[in-house]
């Protein structure tokens, strides 16, 4: 495999020192590191410590060496690109995509993951400007790590301390190692919602908007896998998010298994996130419904449960198959419990239980899901945004591989 490389971004805190010992971790872990300061971290340490330190050639300013287009160059070579420490005014650039130094630019323009570790004063972490920046950045994936408690620069103590550099290269090398773990390896994630026909213009269907299973989609992708996203009824301003996976679209529950058999021989991992319909109309009327005045009952028939198929053949086939429950809790069991015994009854490998509710867990919101083995046995609990869940369940699928 080739040498990772990692671009150390610093900016203009005291906590700078401690970016000389990350950059010290991450090449004793193989890495080829460039440091790109910004002006003001600079004044807490020297262009020639980091020189010597990555072996590179230290730039600041896009303007030296622009013949090279340094930060367009950075940012497509990394692999990561980790700030550390970022400053508050950092986090606000990087957040509204200014570019007055070369950092700023290298961030612009990266497509690879980036790792930012926060240092500031307390009060201007926990300042509502920094919090919302936070929060925005996290939502476009950037992963804006927590920041310790304790000691900071002069007298004070609080929250707003740099993590130490262990804890940031491990997590940057982590982050590292996931572009690469599905490498060689095809995924098919299903999203979205089936529609059942009653008529040519009327169905039954569901709230799901496939937000999940494409933020599922474009995470295996990052992690270097082949994807085949089968969505069903997912509208094209979600489906812009997973570019690069190819589509195949579906309507019902019927087309869904037909494109999942399909799609899944071959596969090496399954994850069926759609909300399929339980029951179709039995019948489907050629021309629209017409109204009577009278009551109306509409006999249903179950549908196939796609997931239990594929997952009774999963070790035949050689692949590894992933099943979500979107649960409610009532007086009689909570939303986990009802998922931890829905895990044993599926036999899928993982089921990834999350709870839903009106308001909860559809759209573009937040959610919590804890993942169960087919034994019962809950082996992850996370909550975050889908695209950090969507990391959280192809770590949990790594480990099961
Ligand atoms: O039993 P329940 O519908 O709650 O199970 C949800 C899981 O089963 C999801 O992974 C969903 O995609 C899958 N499913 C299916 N075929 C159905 C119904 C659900 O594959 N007919």
């Amino acid at each position: 495999m080739s040498r990772s490389r990692i671009v150390v971004g610093i900016s203009g805190g005291i906590a700078a020192y401690k970016s000389c010992i990350l950059i010290r971790l991450l090449r004793k872990a193989g890495a080829d590191v460039v440091a790109v300061p910004t002006p003001a971290a600079l004044e807490m340490i020297g262009k020639t410590t980091l020189e010597a330190l990555t072996g590179n050639r230290v730039h600041v300013r896009t303007s030296e060496a622009a013949d090279q287009v340094t930060h367009v160059r950075h940012a497509q070579e990394a692999d990561a690109i980790v700030v550390a420490p970022a400053t508050a005014n950092t986090l606000a650039k990087t957040r509204w995509g200014i570019a007055d130094n070369l950092l700023l630019n290298t961030l612009l323009a990266a497509r690879c993951p980036v790792v930012m570790a926060p240092a500031m004063h307390t009060e201007m972490w926990t300042n509502p400007a920094t919090v919302e920046n936070v929060a925005v950045l996290r939502s476009r994936g950037i992963d804006v790590l927590d920041v310790g408690v304790g000691q900071l620069t002069g007298k004070d103590a609080g929250p707003g301390r740099m993590l130490e550099p262990e804890a940031i290269a491990e997590h940057v090398l982590a982050t590292v190692a996931r572009t690469r773990d599905l490498q060689g390896r095809h995924v098919v994630v299903s999203a979205g919602g089936t529609r059942e026909p009653l008529d040519p213009v009327r169905f039954l269907g569901n709230r799901s908007s496939g937000r999940f299973g494409v933020e599922l989609a474009r995470e295996a992708r990052s992690r270097g896998a082949e994807v085949t996203l089968v969505a069903a009824n997912v509208e094209a301003s979600v489906l812009e998010r997973a570019g690069g996976t190819r589509l195949v679209r579906v309507e019902s529950a019927r087309d869904m298994l037909e494109a999942m058999e399909r799609e899944a021989s071959g596969a090496d991992i399954v994850v069926m996130c759609a909300a399929v319909a339980d029951y179709r109309p039995v019948e489907r009327l050629d021309v629209k419904r017409k109204k009577t005045g009278e009551d109306l009952a509409v006999r249903l028939v179950e549908n196939p449960d796609i997931l239990a198929a594929l997952a009774r053949d999963r070790r035949k086939e050689g692949r590894l198959v992933v099943g979500f429950a979107a649960e409610t809790g009532d007086e009689t069991a909570s939303a986990l419990e009802y998922g931890i015994a829905k895990a044993r009854r599926k036999g899928a490998d993982l089921l990834v239980v999350n709870e839903v509710g009106e308001r909860l867990g559809f759209g573009d919101v937040d959610t919590a899901v804890a993942i169960v083995a087919d034994d019962g046995t809950v082996v992850r609990e996370a909550e975050g945004s889908k695209s950090r869940m969507a990391r959280v369940i192809f770590d949990a699928i790594r480990e099961r591989m």
